[in-house]
């Protein structure tokens, strides 16, 4: 039998214990989320964070920019919620618009309310192994579905087979699988021989984005399967990048699509925003 990693029930532990962390707290946190262009994967995304905000207690500030808005305007205007007192996290929702240059909109982002993790100060931070900071969320949350739900099972020594190199997950959740002792290989559109790489995968992360890449047949006896991937099929369902179909009893666990690491993604968003606004409100003033 293998253990299902349950990431919509726990996102609502978290969120209820978050819940109630913010009403202790007495602070009004609050998430700016910045959206450009019309890409409508991120509509979707950005709607179910504004609406997580409400569902914790948290206020939430949406600003939704043309696909034409410059390069100056989107820095100005993250450089104004930088200095905005009711605004503790900033999250640029990606892919932005090709006109754009990612890394500069990214770097213009206070660290401190980089609730995205995505500021090259705290990818840097997690890449060197340092997780108090703020930690990308889909990483994140991955971490968090392994520690709530085998928690019995070391990670000591694990070949972690991570497909994809991205900033929002390859990467930092190689860092973060690596910090606990995993040996971690990377593998991206290049690599030679995946069927075979994945089959020596104790822990597999799917994080290409494409639908059903990964067969069953590929995986290990007893392999641990994160599934990051989240693609809307032409009926309009959602799928991720592995393909389940078959005996799933050979895996020692696995995330669902939906309902496995897409909503530990919104959690931890909020959780590093109240974390944000915890550390800001003990910042003493510049
Ligand atoms: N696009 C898809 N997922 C994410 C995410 O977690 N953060 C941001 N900023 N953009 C995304």
């Amino acid at each position: 039998m293998s253990v299902i990693l349950d990431g919509k029930a726990l996102a609502a532990l978290r969120k209820d214990a978050l819940r109630v962390q913010v009403l202790q707290s007495g602070l009004t946190v609050g998430l700016a989320v910045i959206q450009v262009g019309d890409n409508p994967a991120s509509r979707v995304y950005v709607n179910h964070k504004i609406r997580a905000c409400a569902d914790v207690g948290m206020q939430s500030f949406k600003h939704h920019l043309p696909e034409t808005t410059a390069q100056a305007d989107v820095v100005a205007l993250i450089q104004s919620l930088n200095q905005d007192p009711d605004v503790h996290g900033i999250l640029v929702q990606l892919p932005l618009p090709s006109a754009l240059d990612t890394d500069a909109v990214l770097a213009a982002i206070d660290p401190a309310k980089d609730v995205d993790g995505l500021h090259i100060q705290n990818a840097g931070r997690v890449f060197l192994g340092d997780t108090g900071g703020l930690v990308p969320c889909t990483p994140l949350g991955c971490m968090m579905l392994l520690d709530h739900y085998l928690a019995d099972v070391p990670l000591r020594g694990k070949h972690a087979v991570v497909l994809g190199r991205s900033r929002l997950v390859g990467r930092p959740v190689a860092s973060l699988l690596l910090q606990r002792d995993c040996t971690v290989t990377i593998a991206h559109s290049a690599t030679q021989g995946l069927p075979a790489l994945v089959g020596t995968a104790d822990i597999l992360v799917a994080a290409i984005g494409k639908p059903c890449f990964v067969p069953l047949l590929w995986m290990k006896e007893g392999a641990i399967v994160l599934d990051v991937g989240i693609n809307r099929t032409d009926q309009g369902t959602l799928v991720g990048d592995v393909d389940f179909d078959g005996d799933t009893a050979k895996l020692c666990a696995y995330t669902p699509v939906p309902g496995g690491v897409g909503p530990m993604t919104v959690t931890c968003l909020l959780i590093n925003t109240f974390k944000a606004a915890v550390a800001l409100h003990g910042r003493t003033p510049d």
